[in-house]
């Protein structure tokens, strides 16, 4: 009876797996804050990639960690650079299967942790940052990916990356846009995922826990400048703000269930404290629940073996 009358369901399709590539590496490295998650090599990826498309996902993200981090993210608009070959990789073996996505952002690649380049004060600068966004949509986009994932939360990002993808002859790649990302002590986990180390905090460009109508704005500009599909994030302790978003959104809404929701899970369970199957069986039903119809997530494979 429960079965018949669920009001929601899970399934494979609707999830995306966010993946790790780390350039100069022979065999994958794990991330101790996210137990069972790694750092892939590219031979891994491949592997990891194939698995995913096997389940019958519906995408994967991913996220390059460059050897080298400089001021302005060198790496991230390097042709050849390691989140570029991972989208080559990727769209080989599994392009007709499942939707490429990719993080349009420049955390990864510089040497301070920011998402953009700094003024010469230390602030981040946001119209110099788009300039970067701009080249690094170009460089993924003739890598072959679908759907890029502008993650960094500067203002006017989705109409900058969707002109320059047009103005290159991308006009079929999509955005995905990080439309509501919270300024959050969440993302912990992410740091060493990405080998990153920030100074300073986010406060500046990413949104206050304490605000919900700001993401409301948020969405109106990111559907004016172009976005296929939108994004909360964190997912959690965010529900309210998905179900605005999703009340609100002519176009499909993602959640993005980020590290340290994962991490508490994991902890919490290794702990024995709690069951962490049912556990991640129902906090994906939540956020699907509150409005998102597309959810990132580090147990996508997991929830597939267990739906
Ligand atoms: C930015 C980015 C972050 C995450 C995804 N893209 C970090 C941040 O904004 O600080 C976090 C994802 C997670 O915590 O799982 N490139």
């Amino acid at each position: 009876m429960r079965r018949l009358v669920a009001e929601t369901r899970l399934h494979p399709a609707e999830l995306i797996l966010p993946l790790f590539v780390r350039e100069g590496i022979s065999e994958p490295r794990p991330i101790s804050s996210m137990p069972g998650v790694v750092q892939h090599t590219r031979e891994t990826l491949r592997k990891a990639v194939v698995e995913a498309a096997e389940a019958g996902l519906g995408g994967v993200m991913l996220f390059g960690v460059p050897a080298v981090q400089d001021a302005t993210g060198s790496e991230g608009t390097n042709p050849d650079g390691i989140l570029q070959q991972a989208i080559r990789d990727t769209v080989a073996e599994v392009g007709d299967q499942l939707v490429v996505m990719s993080d349009l952002c420049l955390d990864e690649y510089t040497d301070h942790g920011h998402c953009g380049v700094l003024a010469a004060d230390g602030s981040v600068d946001n119209d110099a940052t788009l300039e970067r966004y701009a080249e690094m949509a170009r460089v993924q986009a003739d890598a072959g990916v679908h759907l890029v994932g502008p993650s960094g939360m500067m203002d006017g990002q989705i109409g900058v990356v969707r002109r320059a993808l047009d103005e290159a002859g991308h006009q079929q790649v999509g955005i995905l846009a990080y439309t509501a990302k919270y300024a959050s002590a969440f993302y912990g986990p992410f740091r060493e995922a990405v080998g990153s180390s920030l100074r300073g905090d986010r406060k500046s460009y990413q949104q206050d826990p304490a605000n919900a109508r700001e993401s409301l704005r948020e969405l109106e500009l990111d559907l004016a400048e172009g976005a296929d599909l939108v994004m909360v994030k964190p997912a959690m302790a965010y529900l309210d703000i998905l179900r605005q978003v999703a009340d609100a959104s002519p176009v499909p809404v993602a959640a993005y269930q980020v590290s340290g929701e994962y991490a508490m899970v994991e902890a919490a369970a290794a702990n024995g404290w709690i069951d962490r199957d049912r556990m991640i069986l129902e906090t994906l039903t939540s956020i699907r629940r509150a409005g998102a119809e597309q959810i990132l997530t580090y147990w996508a494979m997991d929830a597939v073996r267990m739906l």
